[in-house]
């Protein structure tokens, strides 16, 4: 498994924890694999109730990492690793929350349309900008967003990169609530673990009912990869990854 990604259990709630500080979360490949695997571990394990995604202070995630972007773009080798991780998400059985602070961007973002509950402090970022990477949105947020947002807000944020501060992440309906820096792990594990002693197999018949059919999403998430594919190797998406990674830092 990978370093960056640390799994912690807190009594019935399993924490996996992206940390990569030092590149603000950037998800690698070895990354996405190791959430895959903490999502389908958790869900066998009769002793977990929730599952909880943190970042690092500062840095939920600045979504998938630029270089592996560019290295699909060179070799148009994609893999499998963000997909099959993606799936693994819609198809997961149990509750998932997370905790926000600071930035939230691409992956980072859209994993929120998966999550049952969703945390962040007042200094949360949230944003897509996924064309003007040359790109298309992912992870099934063509689909989920403009149910939970409506069209136009949904084409603000996911097809303009138009990003959402906390507050208005929140009207939106893409955060749960609101919660002081000092108080936001303590404050998702004790919903998670109030989650966690809940009947599991009422709470996992009622949150299946709730959401949209998994073959739905992972329909929309397959077509979405498809042209994400097709994108990463255009001349838009190469030159949008060569400005951020040849970028000077002033
Ligand atoms: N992929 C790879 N590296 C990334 C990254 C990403 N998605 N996001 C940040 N990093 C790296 C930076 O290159 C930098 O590395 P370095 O110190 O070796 O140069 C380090 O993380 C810190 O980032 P920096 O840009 O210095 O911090 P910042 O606070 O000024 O800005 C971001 C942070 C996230 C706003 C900015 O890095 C950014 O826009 N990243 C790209 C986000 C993105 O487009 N994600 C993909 C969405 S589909």
């Amino acid at each position: 498994m990978s370093d960056h990604i640390q799994i912690e259990r807190h009594g019935a709630v399993q924490i996996i924890r992206m940390n990569r500080p030092e590149k603000k979360n950037a998800l690698t490949r070895a990354m996405y694999t190791g959430m895959r695997e903490a999502i389908l571990s958790g869900d066998a394990d009769a002793s977990i109730g929730a599952h909880v995604f943190f970042g690092v202070p500062g840095a939920f995630s600045s979504g998938n990492d630029l270089q592996d972007f560019m290295a699909f773009a060179t070799t148009g080798n994609m893999g499998s690793e963000v997909i099959d991780f993606l799936i693994a998400l819609v198809n997961a059985k149990k509750p998932l929350l997370a905790g926000v602070d600071g930035l939230a961007i691409g992956v980072g973002t859209t994993i929120h349309f998966h999550c049952d509950l969703t945390f962040a402090t007042p200094q949360s970022y949230f944003k897509t900008p996924f064309v003007d990477l040359g790109l298309v949105p992912e992870a099934g947020s063509s689909l989920l967003g403009p149910v939970l947002m409506g069209h136009q807000r949904a084409f603000a944020f996911l097809a303009m990169g138009e990003g959402l501060h906390a507050v208005e992440a929140k009207e939106a309906g893409l955060v749960y609530k609101l919660v002081d820096t000092e108080e936001l792990e303590s404050t998702v594990l004790s919903v998670a673990a109030e989650i966690a002693a809940k009947p599991p197999e009422a709470m996992q018949i009622s949150r299946d009912l709730l959401r949209m059919p998994r073959e739905d999403v992972v329909e929309r998430i397959k077509l979405e990869a498809k042209f994400f594919a097709e994108r990463l190797q255009s001349e838009e998406a190469r030159g949008a990854l060569m400005a951020f990674l040849t970028r000077k830092k002033g």
